[in-house]
């Protein structure tokens, strides 16, 4: 990645009036750049990938190609966001691929970590391609690159970009945010009239449920991860934690435990709650969840999604346990 420096005489955006700026400051640049050629981007529906594809679609509308690829371990309700918000209200020039089957399939009885993130972040580089290849006249490639992905190009984090794309893509890059931290490029995106849950959304592992369906991966069993975390986000969101919270999340091991249900043995996997807060993920604290909540968690949790009959909290610190389980 190209080394650049921030200049040092750059305002921070922290008001709509600095993001209305940056983003009219943006929409020329970008249409000087790009003329009237076609852009392509991967559009995770994650906070940088979003706002870049809304000043994009702003400067050049259809010139852009938004290519959303659904590997089928996003949380409840993600990609249908991005189909909802860039399909049909930015009128976005969007494609929609669910590889769900694909992924599923390369995972299936794969149950170590590293092994896992590769097979995803493999196959994700090999959808995308597949996509930009039935594309025609595309002349640029859209990156949602932020100022930390430059300043940590060359650190511990590099393995973490999963959306990765190919070395060999002979585009010519658009990068409009890359000078922002994350806390601007969110003020961006409040500027520019994105959804509050898409632009404040936690940190999502490339991999997505992947990781937090631990061990080798069913369907049942992610179906059932990701019921649980959907109730779990919106206990945080009903109860004032979303917005204080730096990460949280569900995960699910490969075990099972026996419980009873209705009177009749009734095995089930247990749902691991994991709340942290954080400034930089390199060290984690536990937030500290009122019980009644914790028990209106676990209730809602056991009853409602099939396959589960434990709710437990982590208490682990970063360090010693990881902010993720794989
Ligand atoms: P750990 O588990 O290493 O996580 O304490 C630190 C932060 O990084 C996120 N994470 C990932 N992000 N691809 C990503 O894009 C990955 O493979 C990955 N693994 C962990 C994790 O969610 C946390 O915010």
């Amino acid at each position: 990645m190209e080394k650049i420096v921030r200049p040092e005489s750059m305002q921070r955006i922290t008001t709509l009036d600095l993001a209305n700026k940056f983003i009219d400051e943006q929409v020329k640049e970008i249409r000087e750049q790009v003329g009237d050629k076609k852009v392509l981007l991967a559009l995770s529906g994650g906070v940088d990938s979003s706002v870049v594809a809304a000043l994009l679609i702003k400067a050049i509308g259809k010139q852009l190609v938004c290519v959303h690829v659904n590997h089928g371990l996003m949380r409840k309700g993600e990609s249908e966001q991005v189909i909802e918000v860039f399909g049909k209200e930015l009128d976005a020039n969007l494609v929609y691929v669910d590889a769900t089957d694909r992924f599923l399939d390369l995972l299936k009885g794969v149950s170590a970590p590293e092994e896992k993130r590769k097979i995803i972040g493999g196959e994700f580089i090999k959808v995308f391609d597949e996509e930009a290849s039935k594309l025609s006249g595309i002349s640029f490639l859209a990156q949602g690159t932020i100022y930390p992905d430059i300043l940590e190009s060359d650190g511990v984090k590099a393995h973490h970009n999963v959306g990765g794309l190919p070395e060999d893509m002979q585009f010519e890059l658009v990068e409009p945010v890359k000078l922002l931290y994350k806390d601007e490029v969110r003020v961006v995106g409040d500027a520019l009239g994105l959804p509050h849950n898409m632009v404040y959304r936690q940190p999502f592992p490339g991999p997505g449920l992947g990781v937090r369906c631990l061990g080798a991966i069913t369907r049942d069993r992610l179906h059932a991860l990701r019921e649980a975390d959907a109730i779990l986000r919106e206990e945080f969101d009903k109860n004032g934690l979303a917005g204080k919270v730096w990460q949280y999340f569900i995960a699910v091991p490969d075990m099972k435990s026996v419980g009873v249900k209705d009177g009749k043995r009734y095995e089930g996997w247990p749902a691991i709650i994991r709340a942290v807060n954080t400034t930089d993920a390199m060290t984690a604290t536990i937030e500290e969840i009122p019980y009644s909540l914790l028990h209106h968690i676990t209730n809602r949790i056991t009853t409602e999604v099939e396959g589960i009959n434990r709710v437990l909290f982590d208490l682990t610190p970063k360090p010693v346990g990881t902010i993720e389980w794989e």
